[in-house]
């Protein structure tokens, strides 16, 4: 067996290092060269719990790393994980897996081999049909489903728990003909995880079941952000004590219901915007998911508003953000919520002074000079006017009073609550949770219905 992965990122490093240090011969293809001598000397490019790990034992064992796509001949499986990023309006953007297909369907046309062709990039609906199998069979010269198989293979991997999830996906989905190709596909991924549930299903399927999958996780943050912004406006509420217990009812589920700054990261935006694009193109109004998108820009706004709120004119201000990745367990960035408020500061006239544990470097790539990167949350905090809690690392819940001694205000606005319960010297607004200063109204409201009544 000796399977191809094209497309060295977050999906395609972490599939191939699994595949590898199972010991299946495993060729990792990247078209950047750099990327790929970092990879070979068992440095990832990114961080991600235990990847470095199981790269040093894939490398010991069956991964070959290159830049040479005519690594993949007589492979039995040519996974394809390189990026479908969105366009200014929305629109997927298929240019780099239209390039890999085009590339494949070259050498598979000199192949003895009948290779089986699984994309795991999410692609739109339709995409597989119209665009990817076209290309393939103009370039071979080939059938597909005689003459090499096609599968639609979406991956539902989560970012800082990529390795448990490659190893033990919640599910596998198999798209296209029940052809000879799915059969051995099926044989393979069940033998790779055992006890994970297959669903063979056509090509526009797999596809959708993808969109969907990331449609509901969005719509489920967004639904707990809405919640949390009612629970702001009454007093004593608090949006954790609300989810866990929504959470507790198995029609609901516990999961993506973490109350915050709104949804970030790699796939969650651009999956959103590509379906809304995709549905108002075939004229179905998405007013469900454009309230989702809605809802999450709607998050960063107010957290500007509380600041303003606080501070005053934020221009001069010294403001410390703590977290830019998008998420705990990640130095990715891409589309991260933090990196937006920065930006959005920054444009403000904003001093900003930044902390992460992994994404400092990333973040120092986009913003420059233009601002500060700190590795100590106490020397992050010295001197400022409002601190930002955006990024739900367990650093965070480490700072105490002495922590925050240095600040030159005491405010701070945690997007995650991850202060709650601390007791800080310090006025304190959280994401989800009913006000003082609300209560005051509230009271007030109370009393003077009270009178009139
Ligand atoms: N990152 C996630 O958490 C995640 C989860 C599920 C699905 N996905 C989907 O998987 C796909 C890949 O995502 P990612 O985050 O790994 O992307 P990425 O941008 O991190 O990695 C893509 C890689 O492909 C390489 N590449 C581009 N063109 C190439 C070519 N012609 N030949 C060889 N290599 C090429 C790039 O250099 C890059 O290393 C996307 O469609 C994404 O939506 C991502």
């Amino acid at each position: 067996m000796k399977i191809a992965v094209i497309g060295l990122g977050f999906v395609g490093l972490t599939l191939s290092s699994v595949l590898a240090s199972r010991g299946i011969i495993t060729i990792g293809i990247d078209l950047d060269t750099k990327k790929c001598s970092k990879i070979a000397e068992g440095i990832p490019t990114f961080f991600e719990p235990n990847l470095k790990k199981i790269l040093e034992k894939a490398l010991k064992k069956k991964l070959i790393i290159t830049n040479k796509m005519s690594s993949i001949s007589n492979c039995d499986f040519i996974f394809v994980t390189v990026g479908t990023p969105q366009k200014k309006n929305g629109e997927i953007d298929l240019s780099m897996i239209k390039v890999v297909t085009k590339d494949i369907g070259k050498l598979v046309s000199k192949n003895k081999k009948k290779p089986t062709i699984l994309i795991k990039s999410t692609v739109i609906p339709g995409t597989m049909k119209n665009v990817i199998l076209p290309i393939l069979e103009r370039n071979s010269k080939k059938k597909a489903g005689k003459d090499f198989g096609l599968i639609s293979n979406p991956e539902f991997l989560q970012e800082g728990r990529a390795i448990q999830d490659t190893i033990k996906p919640h599910v596998v989905v198999l798209g296209g003909y029940r052809t000879k190709f799915m059969k051995k596909t099926e044989k393979f991924f069940s033998e790779f995880h055992p006890s994970v549930p297959i669903i063979i299903t056509n090509h526009q399927t797999a596809e959708m079941i993808k969109y969907a999958n990331n449609s509901f996780l969005a719509t489920k943050i967004s639904f707990i952000n809405q919640i949390a912004r009612i629970c702001e406006g009454i007093p004593d509420t608090n949006i954790d004590d609300v989810a866990n217990t929504i959470g507790l009812d198995p029609r609901i589920g516990n999961l993506f219901l973490n109350a915050g700054a709104g949804y970030g990261g790699s796939c969650l935006p651009k999956d959103i915007k590509a379906i809304i694009n995709l549905s108002s193109k075939m004229g179905v109004d998405p007013i469900l998911l454009t309230a989702v998108e809605k809802m999450n820009k709607q998050q960063i706004n107010n957290i500007i508003v509380l600041i303003k709120q606080n501070i005053g004119e934020i221009r001069g201000k010294k403001l410390t953000i703590l977290g830019v990745a998008f998420k705990p367990n990640t130095d990715d960035i891409r589309d991260s919520v933090g990196i937006e408020l920065v930006s959005r500061l920054l444009k403000l006239g904003a001093k900003i002074t930044m902390h992460d544990p992994k994404a400092l470097e990333n973040a120092r790539k986009i913003f420059r000079d233009n601002a500060k990167y700190v590795k100590s949350v106490p020397s992050a905090l010295k001197d400022c006017q409002c601190a930002i809690i955006m990024t739900q690392w367990k650093d965070y819940e480490r700072i105490n009073n002495k922590t925050i001694k240095h600040m030159a205000k005491k405010i701070i606005i945690d997007s995650r609550r991850i202060l709650y319960n601390k007791n800080l010297d310090a006025k304190y607004f959280a994401i989800g949770l009913g006000q003082k200063e609300w209560k005051f109204l509230w009271q007030a409201v109370l009393v003077l219905s009270e009178v009139i009544l």
